[in-house]
């Protein structure tokens, strides 16, 4: 998959109505997306609140569609591209790993077959998306690893130890995140990351104007994310080598101070 076009504003109008005429076919569906999240919208108080109504709407329709992927051969794919690509980094059966929006266990699986028995930490705001994780353990036969699968309300990480994990990772969780949740996370993540760990996170990126689709993705700009992340002491920089795979978005990697490794 290329990546996506980097200078679009997709919630402009003139873009709406563009893409519209060159695929009418795809406007029925949209709008019946923008409906139920109108409602949803409308419904809960605050951005996680409403991201978890999306979840669960998209859960009980297809839980691995729900995590994005549009056949089970791409839910595969994807989980491996994630697996592969941290291996290639240096991570190891002894670290131990906190998936930030974990979602149905699409590339956790493989993290748990891999890491230590209960060196696994999977969090997510979506307790459908969880339930439908546990199916994963069974299936992939990994209830021996104990991996652990705990729902969370924000990313302040308030239950989680000092200086514990050293690789945290979070895949297609900021593209769908308003900047206060980055924000956050970034505020409390150092705490929880060991020395010379890693949080490697994936973002929509646009070199143009910053922008939302349905409060459903975030297109952000590189330097916004990186800045947010130093204004916070951790030292972040933009994965070059992600950008040669087939995927749509972008990879930042967060580490403590300001020399990033
Ligand atoms: C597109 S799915 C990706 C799931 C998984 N990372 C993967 O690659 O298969 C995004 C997941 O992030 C979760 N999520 C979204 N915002 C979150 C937040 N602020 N904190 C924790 N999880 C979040 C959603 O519930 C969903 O399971």
């Amino acid at each position: 998959m290329p990546k996506k076009n980097l200078t679009a504003n997709r919630a402009s109008l003139a873009h709406r109505i563009n893409y519209a005429l060159r695929n009418p076919g795809r406007v029925p569906k949209y709008m019946i997306r923008a409906g139920r999240d109108t409602w949803l919208r409308l419904r809960s108080p605050d951005h996680v609140s409403y991201y978890r109504a999306v979840m669960k709407s998209d859960t009980a329709a297809n839980p691995e569609a729900a995590v994005g992927s549009k056949s089970h051969d791409r839910w595969l794919a994807l989980g491996a591209m994630q697996f592969d690509y941290l291996k290639s980094h240096g991570l190891t059966p002894d670290a131990r790993m906190l998936e930030i929006g974990c979602g149905n266990l699409r590339a956790g699986w493989r993290f748990i077959e891999y890491l230590d028995t209960g060196n696994y930490y999977g969090i997510d705001i979506s307790p459908d998306i969880l339930m439908a994780a546990q199916e994963t353990i069974v299936r992939h036969d990994l209830r021996d690893k104990l991996p652990t699968l705990t729902p969370v309300r924000d990313l302040k990480f308030r239950f989680l130890p000092d200086a514990h994990f050293t690789v945290v990772h979070a895949h297609s969780v900021f593209s769908h995140s308003p900047l206060t949740v980055i924000d956050e996370c970034f505020a409390h993540v150092g705490r929880i990351l060991a020395p010379g760990g890693w949080f490697d996170f994936t973002f929509d990126r646009t070199e143009g104007e910053e922008h939302h689709v349905l409060r459903e993705d975030f297109y952000y700009r590189t330097e916004t994310l990186i800045r947010l992340a130093e204004k916070h002491g951790l030292a972040a920089r933009f994965m070059d080598d992600w950008e040669k795979l087939p995927h749509g978005q972008s990879k930042i990697r967060v580490t403590h101070g300001s020399t990033a490794e």
